[in-house]
């Protein structure tokens, strides 16, 4: 407990600047740090003087070929964040004012916000108490006419199934986003995530598992949809991409400083070595988990065969009381989160009618029904159940031996019961 008291004064004190620099060369248990030559890229845009995305062989373009190759796609497009990019998408693959897309109630609010910003209507699908992911038992359900489309989340590092995914888009000629933005480089059976839907969606704001600070891509196998998102990129001018000064789609500013390209190709570079370091921290943590009655890994590793671990994600047992719980890890200096995020609809802008002055076109009483549901596996997530160990507890082999330690001080003083 003291130790958060001498953490807390220190963020508020004056030289926190500096505090943060000398806790940064003692501690290594964060990320981002250096992975390439950063210094380098970044002072060879610097000297070239063109630190936009005007020239045809500035380190976007390189950047642009490496993503596609790692991703394993024909197409990439870099562009200033996550949310930018899944607006950007929405408008490319088509989508109009009183289209639905679907996805899960419990993510990043930045998803349902950037279709909103598109024009389009998000619906919420409650998830699996067991993937904590789509419940696909119950999303056929969600299907209307207006449905357009289905916005998969990878969570934390953890493929959704991509099968279920398609059996649904295929049934009803929906597009599919895959929404990345936490999951870069995990696969769903063997091969990377983002390659499956009609656009893959990936984001390096901050907390993300790849990060330069902001950032975003959309990768596609469809080249002309790839052209068009790069007109869309640029406030819809079509000069560059077509030849003609003229703009047809109402567009963003979706562009990114070759500074922040710079960061991300040399993030990249090392980026898998990173990725190995984790995983194989992560299977300590793991391994302990296995050999703990009152916690489980959630999801299915039949498809998800390679996570990334933005967190671990784990289902706690009935018994155990999530916020004493999850107040011993934090008093045990160990980050956690509640594995998903609150329901959306629980926000103001949903269940205060604001989403009214927005979404102008479609069912709006089958909207409102869909934004005042109880929400009940997400709920029973977040409430009780789900729990995440967020990266930086495991980014060395001694930071993720010292979690296993800190667990099993904590279950022992919880004193569950002799099966430990
Ligand atoms: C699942 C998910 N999708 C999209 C986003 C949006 O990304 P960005 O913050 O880069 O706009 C985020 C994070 O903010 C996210 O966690």
């Amino acid at each position: 407990m003291r130790y958060r008291n001498l953490i807390d004064f220190a963020k508020k004190s004056r030289f926190r600047g500096l505090l943060r620099k000398v806790w940064r060369i003692f501690n290594k248990n964060y990320y981002p740090f250096v992975l390439g030559d950063e210094l380098k890229t970044i002072k060879s845009v610097l000297d070239s003087g063109v630190w936009n995305m005007s020239s045809d062989d500035g380190i976007h373009v390189k950047l642009e070929k490496e993503f596609a190759k790692y991703i394993g796609v024909k197409n990439a497009v870099l562009v200033s964040s996550g949310g930018v990019a899944i607006q950007m998408a929405l408008r490319g693959l088509g989508f109009k004012p009183g289209d639905e897309v679907i996805h899960q109630i419990d993510t990043c609010v930045a998803c349902s916000f950037a279709i909103l910003n598109a024009g389009v209507t998000p619906i919420f699908s409650d998830i699996s108490l067991d993937t904590l992911k789509l419940d696909f038992d119950n999303i056929e359900s969600l299907i209307t006419p207006r449905t357009k489309g289905i916005i998969p989340i990878h969570m934390w590092g953890n493929s959704e199934n991509m099968e279920k995914v398609k059996q649904i888009a295929d049934k009803y000629n929906l597009k599919v986003i895959e929404d990345c933005c936490l999951s870069i480089g995990a696969t769903y059976k063997g091969e990377k995530v983002g390659r499956f839907g009609d656009v893959g969606i990936f984001s390096f704001g901050s907390t993300k598992p790849l990060t330069a600070g902001e950032g975003g891509f959309i990768v596609t196998n469809d080249d002309l949809l790839a052209k068009e998102l790069r007109t869309i990129r640029n406030w819809g001018d079509k000069t560059h991409e077509y030849g003609i000064r003229d703009q047809e789609t109402l567009s963003w500013n979706g562009r990114l400083s070759e500074v922040t390209a710079a960061l991300i190709y040399e993030q990249l570079k090392n980026y898998e070595k990173l990725l190995n370091t984790v995983r194989s921290n992560a299977k300590l943590i793991i391994d302990y988990v296995s050999t703990n009655p009152y916690l489980n890994i959630a999801d299915d590793s039949s498809y998800n065969d390679n996570p990334i671990y933005s967190q671990i994600v784990l289902k706690l047992d009935k018994k155990i009381d999530k916020k004493i719980f999850m107040e011993k890890l934090r008093n045990e200096n160990i980050s956690v989160w509640h594995a998903n995020f609150e329901a959306i609809n629980s926000l103001s802008f949903f269940n205060k009618d604001r989403w009214k002055d927005w979404i102008l076109a479609g069912d709006l009483d089958f909207v409102k029904e869909n934004y005042s549901k109880d929400y009940k596996n997400a709920y029973i997530v977040h409430a009780k159940s789900g729990l995440g160990i967020m990266r930086n507890n495991f980014i060395t082999e001694k930071s993720a031996k010292n979690v296993i330690k800190k667990l099993e001080k904590i279950f022992n003083d919880l004193d569950l019961g002799s099966n430990i």
